[in-house]
């Protein structure tokens, strides 16, 4: 039977920001099985789109990220908040559900020609996934993937890339 990764993601009213329904995956990451069973799907997924490097922006984007690289044997990047990275690095800014941030990454993290699948936690505006596709192909790699354990279809971040093939796990409206 399916996984209902759903049934183990909480939902947190009013978090950080009153009008803000927070989907915490903590559960699963507790819970050995799951978090294994939902790398397992995104590793699939990666696997599918040839994915040569995966890429996961600060911080739940190590989380969810990482364990996928390593189940695929390819690398992982980060895409990390500024100035965490000592050497030269690209830079892209983005709005959030709720407020903005800015990325970097190495400037020689992605080799040219790479394909690229981004990971992380959860898509809700897109604006994460849009600073670091910037990322990646300012560096010269091809997004060919994004994946997430939840989308918020509702804030249409999908819409935002026609072009870009994304899977999510589960979907919230
Ligand atoms: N990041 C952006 N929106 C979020 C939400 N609703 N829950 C968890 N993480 C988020």
């Amino acid at each position: 039977m399916a996984i209902d990764f759903k049934q183990r993601i909480a939902s947190v009213k009013d978090f950080p920001n009153e009008g803000i329904t927070f989907r915490d995956i903590t559960p699963i990451l507790q819970d050995g099985e799951l978090y294994r069973a939902a790398t397992h799907e995104l590793a699939e997924y990666a696997k599918s789109r040839n994915a040569d490097v995966i890429v996961g922006p600060e911080a739940r984007g190590f989380i969810v990220g990482c364990p996928v690289a390593t189940e695929l044997g390819v690398g992982f990047v980060p895409a990390r908040k500024p100035h965490k990275l000592p050497r030269e690095v690209e830079r892209a800014s983005y709005d959030l559900e709720y407020g903005s941030n800015v990325l970097e990454m190495h400037k020689d993290a992605i080799k040219p020609g790479q394909r690229v699948v981004i990971c992380d936690d959860l898509m809700a505006t897109a604006g994460t996934l849009h600073a670091t596709k910037e990322l990646v192909e300012r560096l010269g790699g091809e997004v060919v993937g994004a994946a997430f354990y939840i989308e918020l279809t509702n804030l249409k971040g999908r819409s935002m890339f026609p072009d870009t093939d994304i899977f999510s796990l589960v979907k919230y409206d």
